[in-house]
């Protein structure tokens, strides 16, 4: 048998990652004891002090030591307890984990009890209870976190990263309960306040005013199971997959069910690695559903998850689905586009660009001159150049060929030393979550090599103050965000070394202009001209052809000409 606290250290391992862990076990289990609002307090990144104080239902005193007894728990008692349970907590195991490697201090009070209680526990051993003065609820403070397993407190990280990771699971469990309030205070400082609100204000509040914006409510139920919160549209589509939080049962889960139904859900809207946004909610019998599965219960199985599957896949699909009544909006701001577009034109008249029209639309030069892609004719529903050359009719994808040629302009650049950087006129704020703050922070000199230079402008809020040359009318928050989520995941030597392909792509593709941007005929001939001049032009950076040419006898032959 092995001794008790070596037990418990063993079942931190699992339970207890970071300080993060400790903070969603807390949030978890005042969220079980139904608390109305919950004030987190953080110092150093959660490795000094990870504090949780709520307003629940509390301890009674003579169950107190039990609370940090393993295998104890006021939430299930047997197996069809376990196999139903409806709280986020049940394996009795989390509060004697954190004791075992850390300094633990509990002060609670039942709403029926005269005054409350308090108990301490050090690296596992337990105080006994003392009296203490408390409004009811509970108050659970954990200080430095492995401070008895010194081998493991190595593997924590620096303190923005470990409160990255705390303000994430705030985020998930804030996002889950918006009906109760939080507060999360870091090293003295109120950093985060919320309010009672509803799912969208809280949305918003937590993920940005993206989110919230662009977004449709979605509510279905069928067959037992109801699917509810906020789906993102393409336009809040994002370049990662960072904001995409599926609850089953209230509970923030990975789980690959439900994440394939989804993408097959937004497989039709969202083109490339775009990635949909979303905050969704599946509710459905405790029983059908097993959440035993992984000791931090991130993981679940469900019983019949073909149904599972459907039944979300199916519910976003008509959810995300345009109704009628808004179509004939979306034809209108269409049309309405192309009359502005044309009162621009009409208005004006200047000599040299009626002259240069002219002469890009006229016969061709002689032929020695005539450049190999030829003239623009016009722009084809904002996505294609038409052109003229001597062999017929070109076509060209024009976000697919200036992404190409931004790519080896930006390929020349770093090679030669440094990207050239440009201020921007207007910074461009956006916001952030802590640990891209942190990362940017740390690898400030590496951004700054490709051209971007980004400034921590608050806690969760960055500002790029310049962009490379080539990109600086381009998506620069775009560019950021990607970036960071580069280094972040292959560490910014590998990204200026190993991948510094996909690194150019990544950039060029935010640089370069965007399909239905609409493009004068002058700058339709510039960007031929410049495919002329550029490498590998051919094809974009993907390996699709960025130009079709289809000659005459092609013409002749679909009209079945000289036939
Ligand atoms: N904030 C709180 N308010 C009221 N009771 C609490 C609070 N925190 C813990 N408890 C009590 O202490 C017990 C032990 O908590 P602990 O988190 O260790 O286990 P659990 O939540 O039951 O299960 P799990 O290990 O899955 O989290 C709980 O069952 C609950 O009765
Ligand atoms: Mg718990």
């Amino acid at each position: 048998m092995l001794p008790e606290l070596l037990v418990s250290q063993i079942a931190a391992g699992e339970v207890v990652e970071r300080p993060a862990s400790v903070l969603k076990e807390l949030l978890e289990n005042s969220i079980d004891a139904g608390a109305r609002t919950i004030n987190v307090t953080l110092d150093e990144g959660g490795v000094r002090r990870v504090q949780v104080e709520d307003d629940g239902d509390g301890i009674a005193r003579d169950e107190l030591r039990l609370a940090l007894a393993r295998h104890a728990t006021s939430k299930i008692a047997n197996l069809s307890d376990l196999e139903a349970v409806s709280t986020m907590g049940f394996r009795g195991e989390a509060l004697a984990s954190i004791a075992a490697v850390s300094r633990l201090a509990i002060i609670t009070r039942r709403n029926d009890a005269p005054h409350g209680a308090a108990l301490h526990a050090e690296g596992g051993t337990v105080g006994e209870v003392e009296p203490a003065a408390r409004a009811p609820g509970t108050t659970v403070s954990v200080a430095d976190l492995y401070f008895n397993t010194p081998a493991r407190r190595k593997f924590l990280k620096s303190e923005p990263t470990e409160y990255g990771h705390c303000e994430e699971v705030l985020r998930r469990i804030a996002l889950s309960r918006p009906q109760v309030g939080f507060s999360l205070r870091h090293n003295g400082r109120v950093s985060r306040h919320l309010r009672t609100e509803s799912l969208r204000e809280r949305a918003a509040a937590l993920l940005g005013r993206e989110l919230a914006g662009a977004s449709v409510p979605v509510e279905a139920a069928a067959g037992g199971m109801r699917l509810r919160g906020l789906a993102g549209t393409p336009q809040a589509a994002q370049a990662r997959a960072d904001c995409q939080y599926f609850f089953v049962n209230g509970r923030y889960v990975r789980d690959r069910v439900v994440a394939h139904a989804v993408r097959e859900a937004y497989a039709e809207l969202l083109h490339g690695e775009r990635q949909a946004a979303y905050v969704l909610f599946l509710d459905l019998d405790p029983r059908t559903v097993d959440v035993n599965v992984h000791p931090a219960k991130i993981e679940v199985r469900y019983r019949d998850s073909r149904a599972v599957h459907q039944f979300v896949r199916h519910a976003l699909e008509r959810a995300l689905a345009p109704s009628a009544a808004q179509a004939p909006v979306a034809y209108a701001s269409v049309s309405q586009q192309a009359g502005i577009q044309a009162a621009l034109a009409l208005a004006q008249p200047s000599a040299t660009y009626q002259a240069f029209m002219a002469s890009a639309a006229a016969p061709l030069p002689a032929a020695e001159q005539s450049p190999p892609l030829g003239f623009a004719l016009g722009q084809l529903h904002g996505v294609y150049i038409v052109a003229q050359n001597e062999g017929g009719l070109v076509l060209v994808d024009m976000h697919a060929a200036h992404e190409r040629i931004v790519m080896e302009r930006l390929k020349r650049a770093l090679d030669a030393g440094e990207v050239a950087r440009q201020r921007l006129l207007v910074p461009a704020v956006f916001s952030a979550q802590a640990l891209d703050v942190a990362t940017a922070e740390e690898h400030r000199a590496a951004l700054e090599r490709v051209g971007l230079e980004i400034v921590v402008s608050g806690p969760n809020e960055l500002t790029v103050r310049s962009a490379p040359v080539l990109l600086a009318s381009g998506d620069v928050v775009g560019l950021a965000r990607s970036l960071l989520r580069e280094i972040r995941e292959y560490g910014a030597s590998q990204m200026l070394a190993g991948r510094q392909n996909e690194l150019l792509a990544t950039m060029a593709c935010h640089a370069a202009v965007r399909a239905h941007r609409s493009l004068t005929v002058t700058e339709m001939n510039a960007l031929l001209r410049e495919m002329e001049d550029t490498e590998r032009s051919g094809s974009c950076n993907h390996g699709r052809p960025t130009w079709y040419q289809l000659t005459m006898a092609d013409l002749d032959k679909l009209f079945l000409r000289g036939r």
